[in-house]
């Protein structure tokens, strides 16, 4: 992972909320709520809110007495999410690196995290201190995306792009949204890092959008390709939203559009 690829900032949240959330993450949302739900948890540590998504899935389902406290290394994604949420007293929105969590040992009886562990420098350290925050037999509940080829969207924009800049294809997806899908590995570094009842279950949805220019504009404009794709030149961002759009169109059709997503979902015991 390069270090510029955890910088959500800018244009980012927003575009991201509008466009990226819709198209992928609402139904892996819906499933870590209704998984979390269901361990009924008093004191809840969401880590990599990002735009608020599974906190406005969670929230509702959750005990009038209960504590959530939802974190972000960006405090741009975590603005934007509160300013999402419903008024909601039970939440506590606070900047966090998950590497270095800012809580006591053994606070929360559930830690979740959406789609953040891709994102960690040093997933075995970001698994220790969820592990450290968890009360024993504490639940730690997280989802990951399976490799690019099987998340169809990522992989046509990837393929794309690198049509478009031969010799500097942007990477992002693959290398960090996408670069963390071995289960033998991921369950390794849990144990490693003390947990116990590791649980991977593999989960495909489909992606869907009323035009191919929606998944264009979502992965081009709403995550960290964005920055990739200036880097490499400034002015080209709606020239590559198009080329990309024209992709996902010549091989998904110019209406409604509908193709693969597939993750990870973790549960393990503290
Ligand atoms: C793909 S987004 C997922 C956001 C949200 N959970 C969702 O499902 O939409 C990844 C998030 O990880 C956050 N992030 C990156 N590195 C992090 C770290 N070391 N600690 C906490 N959050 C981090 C980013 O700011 C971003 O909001």
């Amino acid at each position: 992972m390069l270090e510029t690829d955890k910088v959500f900032a800018g244009s980012i949240p927003e575009s991201y909320d509008r466009y990226m959330v819709p198209l992928i993450f609402e139904p892996y949302a819906a499933d870590i709520a209704q998984r979390a739900a269901s361990l009924s948890p008093s004191a809840v540590l969401e880590i990599a809110v990002g735009s608020g998504v599974v906190t406005r899935a969670l929230a509702p389902r959750l005990s009038s007495g209960a504590s959530y406290v939802a974190t972000d290394l960006n405090q741009p994604m975590i603005d934007y999410a509160a300013s999402r949420q419903p008024r909601d007293s039970r939440i506590i929105w606070r900047q966090a690196d998950a590497l270095a969590l800012p809580f006591e040992n053994a606070t929360f009886d559930l830690v979740c995290c959406q789609f953040g562990a891709m994102f960690f420098p040093d997933r075995s350290s970001g698994y220790r201190e969820a592990k450290r925050v968890l009360k024993p037999g504490g639940h730690f509940l997280f989802n990951v995306w399976d490799r690019i080829e099987e998340n169809v969207f990522a992989d046509d924009v990837t393929n794309a792009l690198a049509k478009m800049f031969p010799n500097d294809p942007p990477r992002f997806l693959a290398r960090t949204p996408h670069g963390y899908h071995d289960t033998a590995l991921i369950r390794s570094e849990l144990e490693d890092s003390g947990f116990s009842r590791v649980v991977i279950d593999t989960r495909a949805e489909q992606s869907r959008a009323s035009s191919p220019r929606l998944p264009a504009i979502a992965y081009c404009q709403g995550t960290v390709l964005r920055n990739e794709i200036e880097a490499r030149d400034a002015g080209k961002l709606e020239t590559a939203t198009d080329y990309v759009a024209s992709v996902i169109a010549d091989r998904h059709g110019s209406g409604e559009v509908a193709a693969k997503i597939q993750a990870h979902v973790i549960v393990a015991v503290a």
